[in-house]
C-alpha cells in the first residue's frame, strides 16, 4: 500500500483503514510523502468526508505523531478551553485569569491569528514586555504558583497537524468537519489537560458558517474526547458579528481589561461567563452552572479576575500597569471616527470581511513571516438589531496611515448591511453539547 492507494480509496468514497490513516499521518509528520499527495488526499477527504471511526482514528494518530504534555505534577483538575476561531473573540484573556481566581488551574497553550481570525498569543504580545515562550519548567512553576499561564505550544505537539493545517490553509480544505475536529482534538489531547471546554463558533465569521454543520462539528469533538476518556463540553456560540466591540490586538487586550474591570458589559462578557461556568463545573469547584456563574461574578466584582490577569502579565515579563492604565498599550498613529451617515437598522455583518479588514490594516498576517502592528484595528460599537442615525458613531479606525484608514473605512462599511426594517438580535448561543446530549436555548 502507498499514498496513491490511499488517495484512490478516499476518491472513491471508501472508508480508510487504520493502516491507511497511519500512513497518511506518518507522511504529514515526517515528510515521507510530497505535499501534492497530502493535498490531494485532503481534498478527497473534504469532498467525501469521513466516518466517525475514521475521524477518531485520524485524531489519535495525529495526537501520537508528537509529544504529549504531562500535567499531572500540577495539583487540581486542569481544564483547557479552545475556540474554533472568531473576530473580536478575546474570551481567553478574560476567562483564564477569572477561572484561575475561582480555584481552577488554567495551563493554556494558545495559537496565533489564522486567516481572518485573531490569535491569543498575538494579543498577549501586544502588552509591552510580555513573553509567551516559557520553558516547560517555567510554565509548570507559574501555574503552580499563581494558577494561570497562557503560552505558545511547547515541544512538538501534533506535528502532523502543523503540516496539514498549513496545506489546508492554501488548498481550500479548511472547512471540513473531520479535518477540523481531528486538528483541534489532536492538539487538545496532546496538551494533557483533564477536561476540555470547546467554543464552536457559527455564523458569518466562523469557519463553519451554518448552524447544522457547527452542531455536528461540536458533537464530533465531544465524541472523540469521550472516547479518549476526557470530559468535554462544547458550546455553539454566535459569530454573526464580532464578539466584542474591539478588533485588533492591543484593542482586544483593552476590551478584555475593560470587561475584567467591570466597565464593559455585553456579549463578550456573557459568552465568557457561560464558557467559564462550564470550566468551573468540569474543574470540580462548582456543582452546577448556576453556582459557577455566581462564583465568576464574585471574582469579577471583587476585582480578583483583573488582579490575577495583572499577576499573569508580571509573571510572564509584561508590564502589569496596563491593567490600570490602558494608554500604556501600543497606540495607533491615525485615529478616525466614522459616522453612520444614514438612518437604518443594522441587519447583517460579513464578519469574515471585518476580520480581513483588520488583517489588512496590519493586525494579522497575510504571509507566515509578516510582522504585526499591535496598535491597529477598529472599534465597532453597533450590534445587529440596533437602530442607527446619521450622526451616530459607526466605528473608529486605528490605522498606520491615512491611506490604510481610507481602505479600511471602505471595507468595514461594505461588511455591514443597513436595512429599513428592524431585525431581531442574534442569540448568544445555539447549543450546549456533552456526552449526555444537546441542550438548546428555550
Ligand atoms: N483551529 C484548529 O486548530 N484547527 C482547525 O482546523 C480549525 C481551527
Amino acid at each position: 500500500m502507498n499514498m496513491i492507494d490511499v488517495i484512490t480509496d478516499k476518491k472513491l468514497g471508501k472508508e480508510l483503514t487504520q493502516e491507511e490513516i497511519d500512513l497518511f499521518v506518518e507522511a504529514a509528520a515526517h515528510g515521507t510523502a510530497p505535499d501534492y499527495q497530502l493535498a490531494a488526499l485532503l481534498m478527497a477527504i473534504r469532498l467525501n468526508g469521513m466516518t466517525a471511526r475514521e475521524t477518531t482514528a485520524l485524531t489519535l494518530a495525529m495526537q501520537k505523531s508528537g509529544d504529549t504534555v504531562d500535567l499531572s505534577g500540577i495539583p487540581g483538575i486542569k481544564v483547557d478551553k479552545h475556540s474554533t476561531g472568531g473576530v473580536g473573540d478575546t474570551t481567553t484573556l478574560i476567562l483564564a485569569p477569572l477561572v484561575a481566581a475561582c480555584g481552577v488551574p488554567v495551563s493554556k497553550m494558545s495559537g496565533r491569528g489564522l486567516g481572518h481570525t485573531g490569535g491569543t498569543l498575538d494579543k498577549l504580545e501586544s502588552i509591552p514586555g510580555m513573553s509567551v515562550a516559557l520553558s516547560q519548567d517555567q510554565f509548570f512553576e507559574q501555574v503552580k504558583r499563581i494558577g494561570v499561564a497562557v503560552i505558545g505550544q511547547t515541544g512538538t505537539l501534533a506535528p502532523a497537524d502543523k503540516t496539514l493545517y498549513a496545506l489546508r490553509d492554501v488548498t481550500a480544505t479548511v472547512d471540513s468537519l473531520p479535518l477540523i475536529a481531528s486538528s483541534i482534538m489532536s492538539k487538545k489531547l496532546a496538551a494533557g489537560s483533564d477536561a476540555i471546554v470547546l467554543d464552536v463558533k457559527t455564523g458569518s465569521g466562523a469557519i463553519m458558517h451554518d448552524l447544522e454543520g457547527s452542531i455536528q462539528l461540536a458533537s464530533a469533538m465531544v465524541d472523540i474526547g469521550t472516547l479518549a476518556g476526557k470530559p468535554v463540553t462544547a458550546v455553539v456560540t454566535g459569530m454573526e458579528q464580532p464578539l466584542g466591540t474591539h478588533v485588533g490586538n492591543a484593542l482586544e487586550v483593552k476590551d478584555a481589561i475593560d470587561v475584567l474591570a467591570g466597565r464593559t458589559k455585553g456579549d463578550l462578557l456573557d459568552v465568557s461567563l457561560l464558557l467559564g461556568a462550564h470550566m468551573l463545573v468540569l474543574g470540580g469547584v462548582a456543582a452546577d452552572l448556576k453556582a459557577a456563574g455566581k462564583k465568576l461574578k464574585q471574582a469579577l466584582e471583587s476585582g480578583a479576575g483583573l488582579e490575577r490577569f495583572a499577576e499573569m502579565i508580571r509573571a510572564q515579563g509584561g508590564d502589569p500597569r496596563v491593567t490600570e492604565d490602558v494608554s500604556l498599550l501600543p497606540q495607533a498613529r491615525v485615529v478616525r471616527s466614522v459616522p453612520v451617515g444614514q438612518h437604518g437598522f443594522v441587519t447583517r455583518m460579513d464578519t469574515t470581511e471585518l476580520g480581513l479588514a483588520a488583517q489588512a490594516m496590519g493586525a494579522g498576517r497575510q504571509r507566515k513571516e509578516d510582522s504585526l502592528d499591535y496598535s491597529v484595528g477598529f472599534v465597532l460599537p453597533v450590534r445587529i438589531g440596533d437602530e442607527v442615525f446619521p450622526e451616530d458613531r459607526f466605528f473608529t479606525l486605528y490605522a498606520r496611515t491615512e491611506e490604510e484608514a481610507d481602505r479600511a473605512e471602505e471595507a468595514v462599511r461594505r461588511a455591514i448591511v443597513l436595512g429599513n426594517e428592524p431585525v431581531a438580535r442574534p442569540p448568544l448561543w445555539y447549543a450546549q453539547i456533552t456526552k449526555d446530549g444537546v441542550v438548546k436555548p428555550e
